[in-house]
């Protein structure tokens, strides 16, 4: 092995660790993400070469394999405690009191207590070797592969470091993160994650690496367990050796000489909380000096040298205004009540979801009810509890209706379903959002029919079905109030781009129960046309890995109702959901079944358009050249693919050359 590729290998890993502990953990870069995404090419390509070189540490190790059915269960070579809680100043200074009994005197440290899940990461001789979730304390998960994709997880400490160091921290998500995590899960019909703490620890016991790589999750150092040698002196050491060896640690953590000091910083800590994205639930107090910790111990619960100070919940009261009921795009009706506006850690709320008909009985809630609101995991409004004694008698009782509040069918509550459902397929709520939805970023993308255009078009009967959406006309959309040309003419454009969607993004848009962004992805790549995915079986379908038996029972079901075969029928006539392969690839042209490879940069066309020509002369276009190159195509710059292709011996075309042959045997269907 050639030395200076070992050494290019190794100044490129320094190099691409060095830009992401900048950007990940010290959230300032040096260097722009173009250039950043270059040396991992870079990197990527040499291991690709000789992937004799790969180490686990490399920055492009990050996603592994999959675990099994479930984690193995490790234990922790020194226990993993947690801590007792005080909920006043009185009970801080008890504490203060019984850490003196033990010790004479001693300083504190305050830090920020994080709502998230505490881990453990094991690093030997520099490298991590394993991560472990706290588990019952005394045995953890092994998540070391999840644990692996977060950037914000060294997988090789800077040194100098212990031989042996285990790390303790919390691994948080942001609020942003949840709402966008809750979105798509929403989408795939699965419920949404109560606050980012659930959400961490849903993202973190994934089985598949890549799911929990998808998520943003981060994590904070506060604690040392096991290590080989004396770490540090201090709390506040520990923390700036943690910082040091590659760690984002516990923030707002500052040395306190007193009780009362620390109780000051506690209520600082508490006025600054809701600047932090994710979900806090307090303060920790830690006794400053390590020594002490060994002198006052640990029950067999909690260590005697810290403790939780939790704040009480931002909770305001209000008035139930009304219990107002919302149609989903699957028919389910949700309560929701609506009150009058209270400001609420950060922000105004004025609505929060009943979810179904056993939450509203199990808070017995009437419209006048005084209530108590908060926001569940410091993001989604919720109520709490009605204050019954503030109750005048005219309050009026809520009770689900029979018929469906927006087109008066039936209703029915499926056995096993807490949900109430309308029973009409076509009824405009249903209608208008199973719309939205298709309408909206990451399915069909189509920008400028909002809520109040689609709303207006389907209570025009202009809009019945998704399909509908492809033959409306100017005149149709002058039909909305206020409709401009420019915009009118901006959404046609828009649809009319929407009809060369991918088949995954038809797939998600259609709204199939369980079946979201990644399963459509599946379900594209594994039949690769919509007809091939109607007409599978349970077992067809059950055989991709990533899709089980209930989601292969709601595509069934799914495909089964007339409806949805009508829609897809009628999606085809404007050409959306035919399969790849019947957009005609010519097989007697210049090009047909020739492997070609592009480089450098072509004046007539970008090197995309090229490529959609060349396949669809039948070309196979691939990125590097090899023995089994049939022409290599270049333009200005061409680089080392031309070179190599000459070495080789293979044929080149240059720019004139290729539009020769293309416009020679143009395909009918190009
Ligand atoms: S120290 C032996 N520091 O709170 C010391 N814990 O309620 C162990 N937590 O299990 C923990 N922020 O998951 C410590 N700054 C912080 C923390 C923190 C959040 C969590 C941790 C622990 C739980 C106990």
């Amino acid at each position: 092995m050639n030395e200076e590729i070992k050494n290019k290998v190794s100044e490129l890993r320094a190099k691409i660790n060095q830009a992401s502990y900048e950007y990940y953990v010290l959230e300032s870069p040096t260097i722009t993400d173009f250039e950043f995404d270059k040396l991992y090419r870079e990197l990527i390509d040499l291991e690709t070469k000789y992937p004799e070189l790969i180490t686990p540490d490399s920055p492009t190790q990050r996603v592994g394999g999959k675990a099994d059915s479930k984690f193995d269960t490790v234990s922790h070579r020194l226990p993993m405690l947690s801590l007792g809680n005080a909920f006043n100043f009185p009970e801080l200074q008890a504490f203060d009191k019984r850490v003196k009994k033990s010790i004479e005197t001693c300083t504190y440290t305050t830090e920020l207590k994080m709502d998230g899940l505490a881990v453990s990461l094991r690093y030997e001789n520099g490298l991590l070797t394993l991560g472990l979730t706290r588990g019952d304390g005394t045995q953890g998960e092994n998540i070391t592969q999840n644990l692996r994709t977060i950037r914000t997880i060294p997988l090789k400490l800077i040194p100098p470091f212990p031989d042996i160091i285990e790390v303790r921290g919390e691994i948080v998500m942001n609020e942003s993160e949840l709402t966008r995590v809750n979105r798509d899960r929403e989408e795939e019909g699965l419920p949404a994650f109560a606050n980012t703490r659930n959400a961490a620890s849903g993202s973190i016991r994934q089985l598949d690496p890549a799911v929990t790589a998808s998520r943003k999750l981060d994590l904070y150092a506060y604690h040392i367990g096991e290590v080989s040698e004396r770490f540090a002196e201090t709390q506040s050491e520990t923390l700036e050796k943690l910082t040091a060896l590659g760690f984002k640690v516990v923030p707002m953590h500052k040395h306190a000489e007193t009780i009362d000091e620390a109780w000051e910083q506690i209520q600082m800590i508490e006025k600054e909380k809701a600047r932090f994205p994710f979900g806090t639930d307090g303060a920790v107090i830690k006794v400053e000096e390590i020594k002490h910790h060994e002198t006052l111990g640990a029950t067999s619960h909690e260590p005697r040298w810290a403790i939780a100070f939790k704040f009480p919940p931002d909770e305001k009261e209000t008035k139930v205004t009304n219990i107002a009921l919302s149609v989903g795009r699957t028919g389910a009706i949700t309560p929701v009540a609506e009150f009058e506006p209270v400001f609420v850690e950060g922000s105004t709320i004025s609505r929060a979801s009943l979810h179904n008909e056993d939450e509203v009985k199990r808070l017995d809630i009437r419209i006048g009810d005084t209530v108590i609101v908060r926001k569940a995991g410091s993001v989604i409004p919720e109520i709490v509890r009605v204050v019954k004694e503030k109750r005048l008698g005219d309050e009026q009782e809520f009770i689900m209706p029979e018929k469906c509040p927006v087109c008066g069918s039936d209703t029915i509550r499926e056995e096993d379903s807490a949900y109430l459902k309308c029973t009409n397929f076509d009824c405009p709520a249903q209608v208008k959002e199973r719309i939205l939805f298709f309408l909206a970023r990451g399915n069909a993308d189509i920008d400028g029919l909002g809520d109040v255009i689609v709303e207006s078009l389907v209570s025009a009967e202009i809009l019945k079905d998704v399909s509908d959406l492809f033959s409306l006309t100017k005149e149709d959309l002058f039909t909305v109030e206020r409709m401009g040309d420019v915009l009118a003419e901006k959404i046609l454009r828009n649809i009319e781009n929407a009809k060369n969607i991918s088949l995954t993004k038809l797939i998600s848009g259609l709204g199939i129960p369980l079946v979201g962004k990644v399963a459509s992805k599946l379900l594209s790549q594994n039949f690769g046309s919509m007809d091939s995915i109607m007409n599978a079986t349970k077992e067809e379908l059950e055989k991709i890995d990533g899709i089980g038996p209930k989601m292969a029972d709601s595509i069934i079901y799914f495909f089964k109702n007339p409806r949805n075969m009508n829609l897809i029928s009628k999606l085809k006539c404007f050409g959306l959901g035919v399969p790849e392969e019947k957009k005609e690839v010519s097989t007697d042209s210049f090009f047909s079944g020739k492997k070609v490879v592009l480089t450098g940069t072509l004046n007539s066309m970008t090197r995309n358009e090229a490529k959609e020509k060349l396949e669809s002369l039948g070309a196979i276009v691939v990125s590097s050249v090899s023995k089994k190159t049939d022409y290599v195509i270049f333009g200005a710059d061409p680089g080392t693919k031309l070179t190599k292709a000459e070495e080789l011996g293979i044929e080149t075309l240059d720019e004139q050359s290729l539009i020769r042959n293309l416009v020679e045997t143009q395909s009918p269907y190009a």
